[in-house]
């Protein structure tokens, strides 16, 4: 049954969110105050690169299911649910996570909102978040019980429709039967689909989703732990995690080694738990997960060690770095591991060059100290050295025999190149995790 919703603040997130809602056949007001973004959005253009989404917007659009507002008007006072899916970003200087822009979005719902209708978080938040949250909502509306849920998000850049469409699961966080029926009603679709739904408090709901995030992050720092050890005895974490994985207690998933995780999730995501673990009295509980990080960031100084160690000084070298994004598919560089590389060789003295398919407007706008080339053959040109540091599927296919080089020297910093096709055009091929014979 088609139900009329706002989805507020329309990054990845929202954005996806709005597309899916409209898709499943709800009448979608989306509000951002970007209004760049705005008229990006209006022309079916999500405003960034995300496969298949802005296809499925244009769509909507076309169906007259989808609109956008940069603030909320009358229009939005006929929404049976408000979803809030604004950013919330590390805290500069602290571990914790930003919640100002959650705030502001409940702030301009208030007068808005009846009181029959529910506001709904989607944003990751640090547990605790909801009940603030519902008490502004309470004083700004003037509801003594407004509806407040929780409803994290569990979609990954790069397969975010899909996986919004299609999710393993639904958590919802409620107080009230209410919202709960609210939630079940405007995920009809799904459960029918079969997708479990879970109804928890709201605590369980913030929770879950640190919770998840921090078990991915963890599974990608053990595996990269391991890394370590096989690079110094000689050992190979592929094969290793390869032999774990076939464990079904453990999975074969999330054991990619390499140079680490990135992205605007699992980093930030991680430090906002030890934040709030800290905060509740019960910060030992997360302390490792100081490691975990610290694991992941050595990732990327191993890279910089390998090619000190086939180099000698980098200055004036010329190395060139595969990826910018922090995944393939995505044009993100929020705490990408390939531009952190690229950003270290830079200091290091290095004449870096870096080519990524998609992000490169990213990057020029954060690091103009950076060289970019967005033609990859003639990216290849004079290298001293290569780091493949983004997977994405053009590196992954290139034939080594098409480039030309200065050194021909490879390193495989997500172990995904045909090792022999690359010996055999002459190329020197190092990995991370393990120790190759060249
Ligand atoms: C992550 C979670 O996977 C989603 O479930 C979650 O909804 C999302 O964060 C979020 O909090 O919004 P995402 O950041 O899109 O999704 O990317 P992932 O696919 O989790 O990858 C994260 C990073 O880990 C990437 O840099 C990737 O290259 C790296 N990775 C992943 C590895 O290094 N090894 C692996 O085996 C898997």
């Amino acid at each position: 049954m088609t139900m009329k919703i706002t989805v507020i603040g329309l990054g990845y997130l929202g954005a996806t969110h709005a597309v899916a809602m409209a898709k499943v056949g709800h009448q979608v007001i989306g509000i951002e105050p970007n209004e760049q973004k705005i008229a990006s959005l209006v022309q079916g253009k999500a405003g960034f690169f995300e496969p298949g989404l802005d296809e499925a917007l244009a769509e909507q659009i076309a169906a007259g299911r989808i609109e956008f507002k940069s603030a909320h008007d009358e229009s939005s006072r006929d929404a049976d649910i408000h979803f809030i899916c604004v950013g919330t970003p590390q805290t500069p200087g602290s571990m914790a996570a930003d919640t100002r822009y959650l705030e502001s979005a409940i702030r301009d719902v208030a007068p808005y909102l009846r009181e029959d209708a529910l506001v709904v978080g989607k944003s990751t938040v640090p547990v605790g978040t909801a009940v603030k949250l519902t008490a502004q909502l309470a004083r700004e509306s003037g509801f003594s019980n407004p509806n407040l849920a929780w409803n994290p998000e569990f979609l990954r850049e790069g397969t975010a429709l899909e996986d919004s469409l299609s999710p393993d699961r639904l958590v919802v966080g409620v107080t009230n039967s209410r919202s709960e029926e609210l939630l079940r009603k405007v995920f009809d679709p799904m459960i029918q689909a079969g997708v479990p739904f879970l109804v928890t408090d709201l605590a369980t709901a913030e929770l879950v989703k640190a919770a998840a995030n921090a078990f991915l992050a963890t599974k990608i720092s053990f595996i990269n732990a391991m890394a370590e050890i096989a690079e110094v005895s000689g050992a190979d974490a592929n094969q290793l995690a390869k032999a774990i994985g076939y464990d079904e207690r453990i999975g074969n998933k999330f054991l990619r080694n390499g140079v680490g995780f990135g992205g605007g999730c699992l980093p930030k995501d991680i430090r906002a738990l030890m934040a709030r673990a800290q905060e509740l009295g019960v910060g030992q509980s997360v302390a490792y997960l100081h490691e975990i990080d610290k694991i992941n960031l050595r990732r990327r100084d191993r890279v910089i060690d390998l090619l000190k160690a086939e180099l000698g000084i980098l200055s004036s070298k010329k190395i060139l770095i595969l990826g910018a994004a922090f995944k393939p598919d995505s044009d993100d560089v929020r705490d990408s591991p390939a531009l952190a590389i690229a950003l270290l060789a830079h200091e290091a003295g290095a004449n870096v060059l870096v080519h990524d398919p998609v992000a490169l407007e990213g990057v020029a706008l954060k690091h103009p100290e950076l060289s970019l080339e967005h033609d990859l053959l003639t990216a290849f040109v004079d290298a001293d050295a290569v780091v493949l540091a983004t997977e994405w599927k053009e590196y992954r296919e290139l034939d080594p025999n098409t480039v030309s080089v200065k050194n021909k020297l490879i390193i495989d910093g997500r172990n995904v190149l045909d090792v022999a096709k690359w010996q055999q055009a002459g190329f020197r091929v190092l990995a991370l995790g393990r120790t190759i014979t060249n």
